[in-house]
């Protein structure tokens, strides 16, 4: 054997009788040091001095190949880098040792080289493993310089003190490829490193292609990623010097075991060990959102997550193919409104705050110039498009003479982009409070419009319905109100056929505004009539608005309105049936409750979801839906959710992220605390109401509203109770407690809790939560507090009269209050 040549015949007996005495399991540790005469053979292991660092011999799971790799001495033990990644060894023979003229190298069991170091030519070469994770050869008896380090080659992962960039003397690229997969550590598509191009950058490849753009350096964090600096465990650095471009991060204490890794699923992380739960801990992962996708809206586009549709053209700029932006493809971007007029000297600039700066690969940078000079530099080159500070501290000057890609807007942490336009398109709206004022008064317009058109319809329907239409030809007559809008008009003596004359036996419920009756069409077609009650004067806007809307929408978790009726003083909506009725008769009865197994639950979840990003998101309107809660959460046949009422629903326009209103409706109990309060709705309105439904469903209890003194009425405050106290599943319906998925259940309660926490902005948009849900790893913040919750019960007395008028109310459906 190799070991008893190297080791002398002494030291081999030994080990083997370690071998024989000891757990055949557990390697031999051999300290930290490899010399000619000391090799390390596959069993045997290095240990730094601080014994946070391990080398050895590994498999990954799911193989038997062997690989030399260094280690966190954590359990389980996590690697950091492999020595031989593409040249596995396939028997536990394998040795590492290093050559009397110091090269490393690595033998299988037929004593051949698979892998080696290159030569360096040393007089008394030593190999050493050096706390931080470093393994190093150097001379023996000298100090400080390494002749070889395996920082110098990293794998997937950088630890604190290694450095991701360049050697521009000998053009040694430092960067991170991740894993193939977790059974096989050779090169996989993945890799981050810095780009030299322009003003450098740390980008994510996907084999040629870039996949992620962290950004250029400005002075203190990548531009791409704001939160860099959240955590003051770090010490962050980028270094841009003649002979060296490198980023490098350290912790401010040696105590801290973390890691930055790009995974083999492609995305980038930071990670941190928690000693107490034993685990690492995310504290940063990219790529994190749609807009982070570099070409998801195009040149001179503007990504924002919290808008829908998330991309918008920047001022000055209309979108290049306005039929492509409408089917949300704006990968071709925006083009200027009016074209630059340079010999004029009349254009100027726009400024567009906190956003990630534009793509730098084809831009200039001079560190000596302010701000100032830097837009004037710009405005006399007739080619240049925008500039920007290449430091926060206001230095540097970056200049761009290119289209403007892969623009998003931060909540903070973001820089202010300059963009150049012709004096025609710098309006008013370069200045941010005025482009608010604006945005409220055009939303006010809208609605009143909306609410004009509703009353138009009304009257044109009135009209029509004059020259009686026969249901047979119900195909021909369309509600019509533009080409977009079409939807078979019914007729009433047609309806009352399809219901035994609305009998009571035929009727569902009570829905917001009235009635709603199970028909049959002829022998086939199912339907639901919901007429609208005589009596509910408000209700014939909602009703319009209703028709309206969700004539518009198609989705296959939203329920579908096969047409509309409307005779005399009758106003009814025409959906297709739902066999299974709404989620609460499932959730909330004893026995019906088991009928629902986690898996359906889970779907029904999963639909929800779904149906509302639609609604907040993709279809072409933006809608919110005010009233989401489990009874108008309606189940096909295979328990398929579809959402249901839209009474009530308002549509989003512009930039328009909140509204305001004097008449708080919804349904206690679902309503998020600033609309129930204050009357301010949103899109985190209906995320909120999402989480309580998501609560409910996981519980099979319902959630009673705001309770002020006791614990157990208030659904929330019990759920995030049990959450933090790490009692999670305690909550889960008793009923099917024996079909959970213990991870997918925590997953969907933490994300349940994500989305009633209090403030808006802490609560997640339905992207996200669909992102959230689909992920299998529970890398979730903690939910912060639920809104209402016991703990600021003195803020809330005051206006605790109006929730217990609410409570009352709340028998029907829906609750119509004066704001205040
Ligand atoms: C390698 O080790 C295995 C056991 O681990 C042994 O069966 C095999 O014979 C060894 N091969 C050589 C060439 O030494
Ligand atoms: C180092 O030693 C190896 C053999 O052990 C030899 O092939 C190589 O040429 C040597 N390199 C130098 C620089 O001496
Ligand atoms: C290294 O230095 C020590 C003491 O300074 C000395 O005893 C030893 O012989 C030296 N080793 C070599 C290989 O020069
Ligand atoms: C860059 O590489 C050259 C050649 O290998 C080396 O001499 C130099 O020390 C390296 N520079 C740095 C800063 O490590
Ligand atoms: C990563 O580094 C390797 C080795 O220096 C180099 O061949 C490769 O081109 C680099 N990849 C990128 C994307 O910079
Ligand atoms: C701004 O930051 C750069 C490097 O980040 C530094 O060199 C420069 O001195 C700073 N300038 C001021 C005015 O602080
Ligand atoms: C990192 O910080 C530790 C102290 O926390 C210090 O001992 C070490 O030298 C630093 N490493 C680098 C590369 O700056
Ligand atoms: C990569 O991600 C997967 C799934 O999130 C995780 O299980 C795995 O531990 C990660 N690998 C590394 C090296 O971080
Ligand atoms: C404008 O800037 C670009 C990029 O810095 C440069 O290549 C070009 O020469 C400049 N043109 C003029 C007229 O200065």
């Amino acid at each position: 054997m190799v070991l008893f040549g190297k080791m002398g015949w002494l030291p081999a007996a030994l080990f083997s009788l370690f071998l024989i005495f000891s757990s055949h399991f557990s390697p031999s540790i051999v300290g930290d040091t490899l010399t000619p005469a000391r090799s390390l053979t596959d069993g045997q292991e290095l240990i730094s001095v601080g014994k946070k660092i391990v080398l050895g011999f590994f498999s990954p799971i799911k193989t038997n190949n062997r690989y030399v790799g260094i280690w966190y001495k954590i359990s389980p033990s996590t690697i950091v880098w492999v020595v031989n990644r593409r040249q596995p060894i396939s028997e536990r023979n394998g040795s590492l040792s290093i050559t009397a003229n110091g090269t490393l190298i690595i033998t299988d069991h037929n004593s051949k080289t698979i892998w080696s170091s290159g030569s360096l030519g040393l007089a008394n070469p030593v190999a050493q493993l050096l706390d931080d994770g470093n393994f190093i050869v150097k001379e023996a008896n000298v100090s400080g310089s390494f002749a070889w380090q395996s920082f110098d080659y990293p794998s997937d992962t950088l630890l604190p003190g290694m450095k991701l960039g360049w050697n521009l003397t000998s053009g040694l690229n430092r960067n991170l490829t991740s894993w193939i997969s977790p059974s096989d550590p050779a090169p996989g598509p993945y890799t981050m490193a810095v780009d030299l191009h322009g003003d450098p950058q740390m980008i994510l490849w996907e084999g040629s292609d870039w996949l992620w753009r962290g950004g250029p350096w400005n002075g203190k964090i990548f531009s791409g990623i704001p939160d860099m600096l959240r955590y003051n465990i770090f010490i962050l650095a980028f270094v841009m010097k003649n002979d060296e471009v490198f980023y490098m991060y350290n912790t401010t204490s040696t105590s801290f075991i973390v890691r930055v890794t790009v995974n083999y699923t492609g995305v980038v992380q930071r990670l941190v060990w928690i000693d107490d739960s034993q685990m690492w801990s995310i504290y940063m992962s990219e790529p994190k959102d749609q807009c982070e996708h570099m070409t998801q809206c195009g040149a001179y586009g503007i990504c924002n997550m919290d808008d829908s549709p998330i991309c918008s053209c920047l001022q000055g700029f209309k979108p290049r193919s306005p039929t492509n932006w409408n089917l949300r493809d704006e990968k071709d971007g925006c083009a200027r409104m009016t074209e630059l007029d340079c010999r004029s000297r009349t254009d100027g600039f726009v400024t567009i705050k906190e956003v990630k700066l534009p793509d730098t690969s084809r831009s200039t940078m001079d560190r000596s110039m302010g701000l100032d000079e830097c837009r004037a530099t710009c405005l006399r080159n007739c080619s240049c498009t925008a500039y920007a500070s290449a430091d926060v501290n206001g230095t540097g000057c970056i200049i761009w003479t290119t289209e403007l890609t892969d623009i998003r807007v931060y909540s903070f942490g973001g820089q202010d982009l300059y963009v150049r336009l012709a004096a025609a398109d710098l309006g008013p709206g370069s200045d941010h409070s005025h482009s608010r004022t604006i945005a409220g008064i055009v939303v006010g317009f809208v609605v009143g419009i909306l609410l004009f058109v509703s009353v138009g319809i009304c009257t044109w329907i009135k009209r029509r319905r004059a020259g009686a239409i026969p249901f047979a030809g119900h195909r021909n007559n369309k509600c019509k109100e533009r080409k977009d809008w079409e939807l078979p008009l019914f007729d009433l003596g047609t309806i009352i056929a399809a219901t035994n004359n609305f009998s009571i036996k035929n009727k569902l419920g009570e829905g917001g505004f009235g009635p709603v009756y199970q028909g049959k069409l002829g022998e086939e077609q199912e339907i639901a009539v919901k007429r609208l009650s005589k009596t509910s004067a408000q209700g014939i806007d909602e009703f319009m608005n209703e028709v309206m809307l969700i004539a518009k929408l198609q989705h296959r978790n939203l329920v579908r309105l096969l047409g509309c009726c409307t005779q005399g003083e009758e106003r009814m909506l025409v959906y297709e049936y739902m066999p299974n009725k709404s989620l609460d008769t499932f959730l909330f009865d004893k026995d019906k409750a088991a009928l629902l197994d986690w898996q359906t639950r889970y779907n029904i979840i999963e639909g929800i979801a779904q149906g509302l990003l639609y609604l907040h998101r993709d279809s072409r309107l933006r809608i919110i839906h005010r009233d989401l809660k489990a009874s108008n959460i309606l189940l096909d046949e295979d328990m398929n959710p579809k959402i249901s009422d839209f009474g009530l629903a308002r549509i989003f326009r512009g930039d328009e992220t909140t509204l305001n209103t004097q008449r708080v409706v919804g349904t206690y109990g679902y309503m998020s605390p600033e609309y129930a309060m204050d009357g301010v709705f949103s899109v985190k309105s209906d995320v909120f109401s999402f989480g309580v439904l998501v609560l409910e469903i996981i519980s099979g209890k319902k959630n009673r509203g705001v309770s002020i003194s006791e614990h157990e009425g208030n659904l929330l405050a019990h759920a995030w109770s049990l959450l933090m106290e790490g009692n999670g599943l305690k909550l889960v319906d008793g009923s099917i407690s024996n079909s959970i998925s213990m991870v997918v259940v925590l997953n969907c309660l933490k994300v349940g809790l994500l989305c009633v926490q209090e403030h808006p902005k802490d609560r997640p948009t339905m992207s996200s939560v669909v992102l959230m849900l689909g992920s299998k790893n529970a890398s979730l913040p903690d939910p912060k507090h639920p809104g209402f919750f016991p703990t600021r019960a003195s803020s809330e007395v005051e206006s605790s009269k109006s929730k217990k008028e609410l409570d009352s109310i709340n028998k029907l459906s829906v609750t119509i209050v004066e704001g205040r």
